[in-house]
């Protein structure tokens, strides 16, 4: 059976098209927990606008130190005022977000000072805000979905010994997730060796205030460039972090209307896209920035 002369052609441009199309769906990822005046956690999980929520931070720990927790205005962790953050932890929960503890943050002290320290770490975690059990867990009850990893400050040492000791937990039951908010910069000074274990579930890269791989004015390729070296060394689902307005960074703000002509109908072709990570709930809320591209994320 001979076919008409139009099909053959038809089917190539038909599959061509479909190859071109194929795009991955993502889910928006917020930091919560540095500005008072962004709401409660119970507040932004009802927003229904974000998969993920970072409570940020807990900024000591380590070698030593005793461990605290830092949430701004939000309450204070020193008089234990911060434990009916469980509320809000299990309300984003039962709607289906994922609540992460993000340890470390650019203002703070911290560092891990050995493989035994990080493993002491990775029990102090497990203990307070995980499955384990502790006199004194600063958001109290509520178990957390997995810790996040944005680590800007102090040594580059062990945090792969952390990341491997908290995985370890998995296994008791409820899986622990990891994530890490690196710079785009390939690899990350402090996260490289972390990441390359290929135990974190969700990577929300900072493409922001790091000019050689962040958007500038009119110009996607060098953060176009930097997010394909990601998502082909980093074996994890891959999101692009970025700043929910002008003020929330010193660059690398990307308006709403180029990211979501031109940015993301790109990354959404690769399989390992997971969506978009936004700091912070403070500055979504004076920008609107997630309403704007949530449909297209
Ligand atoms: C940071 O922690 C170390 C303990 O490892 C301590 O000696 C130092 O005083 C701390 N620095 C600040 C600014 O709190």
């Amino acid at each position: 059976m001979a076919r008409t002369p139009q099909s053959i052609p038809l089917l190539i441009s038909l599959s061509v098209l479909a190859f071109l199309q194929t795009s991955y769906a993502g889910g928006i990822a917020i930091y919560w927990g540095q500005n008072g005046n962004e709401g409660t956690l119970t507040q932004t999980c009802n927003t229904g606008k974000y998969s993920y929520v970072n409570i940020a931070f807990l900024n000591k720990f380590g070698n030593g130190r005793t461990p605290a927790i830092n949430l701004a205005g939000h309450c204070n962790s020193a008089s234990n005022g911060c434990t009916s953050v469980s509320n809000g932890i299990r309300n984003c929960q039962n709607r289906g977000t994922k609540v992460m503890l993000s340890i470390g943050g650019g203002v703070g002290n911290y560092s891990l000072s050995s493989s035994y320290d990080a493993q002491k770490v990775a029990n102090y975690l497990w203990n307070n805000f995980l499955g384990g059990k502790s006199s004194s867990r600063p958001l109290g009850d509520a178990v957390l979905d997995g810790v996040d990893f944005d680590i800007e400050l102090g040594s580059t040492q062990y945090w792969d010994n952390l990341a491997r000791a908290l995985s370890g937990f998995s296994k008791r039951g409820r899986k622990v997730y990891l994530t890490a908010a690196p710079q785009c910069p390939f690899q990350d000074r402090f996260l490289g060796p972390a990441l390359n274990t290929g135990l974190f579930d969700y990577v929300w890269v900072q493409f922001y205030n790091n000019p050689p791989c962040q958007y500038t004015t009119g110009n996607t390729n060098k953060l176009l460039n930097s997010w394909n070296r990601w998502t082909s060394s980093i074996n994890s689902r891959i999101f692009l972090g970025l700043p929910a307005s002008s003020a929330a960074a010193g660059s690398g703000f990307i308006p709403a209307n180029v990211l979501t002509s031109r940015i993301l109908p790109v990354i959404k072709r690769s399989a390992k896209y997971g969506g978009v990570m936004l700091w912070s709930k403070y500055y979504d809320d004076q920008s609107g920035y997630s309403s704007s591209i949530k449909s297209r994320v």
